[in-house]
């Protein structure tokens, strides 16, 4: 799926698949630096990380294990519910584990600041995060955010692995919703 597909639905282009791939090879970089020689854990949040987790492992020199959680913050909508719920747990154990969670975005902060605690209370040795895209004027909570790939406006935005009501997360490149989809 790409621009044309998208017709009338798309607002416009904020990222490029050119420049989040430039970007994510910045991040494997720091990544593979700052975990050399340590017993590292990729842990996606399904469903939206997996095409960070997919272009942004590859990118790392090492072979890396991953595993996968599900967690609910959002119903269909746009807006954030501020409750959790696990839906998928985690197959691996943690203990003494270097846990990076990868994920698509960080808005309110809620869900992730609610995941670093629930992780790091299973022994891992460290808690960390790599997000794809971080909305600053969304965030009620403080998250410490290790890799950060972009900044964005507090707009919702759908592609690359972000949905709006399931769709559009195949498309390669991050936009906006033109506001006729959602009714604004
Ligand atoms: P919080 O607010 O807890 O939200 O940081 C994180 C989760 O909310 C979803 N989310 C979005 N999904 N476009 C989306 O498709 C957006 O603009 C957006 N903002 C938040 C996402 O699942 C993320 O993991
Ligand atoms: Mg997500």
């Amino acid at each position: 799926m790409d621009v044309e597909q998208m017709g009338s639905d798309l607002g416009q282009v904020l990222l490029t698949k050119e420049q989040i791939d430039e970007r994510l090879a910045e991040m494997a970089k720091q990544i593979d630096e700052d975990y050399a020689g340590k017993n590292l854990l990729l842990v996606g949040v399904l469903k939206g990380a997996i095409y960070v987790m997919a272009d942004l492992s590859r990118l790392l020199s090492q072979s890396v294990p991953m595993d996968w959680m599900a967690v609910s913050s959002y119903g269909s909508g746009t807006k954030s519910s501020g409750v959790v719920r696990i839906l998928k747990d985690l197959d691996s154990d943690l203990t003494g584990r270097h846990v990076l969670i990868v994920e698509d975005i960080i808005d309110s902060g809620l869900t992730l600041s609610w995941l670093v605690g629930n992780l790091s209370s299973r022994g891992a040795a460290s808690v960390e995060i790599a997000t794809l895209l971080r909305k600053p004027e969304a965030a009620k909570v403080e998250v410490d955010v290790r890799y950060v790939g972009f900044d964005i406006p507090n707009e919702f935005v759908i592609g690359y692995g972000l949905d709006y009501a399931e769709k559009y997360r195949n498309l390669p490149f991050v936009g906006t919703l033109a506001p006729h989809v959602y009714g604004g």
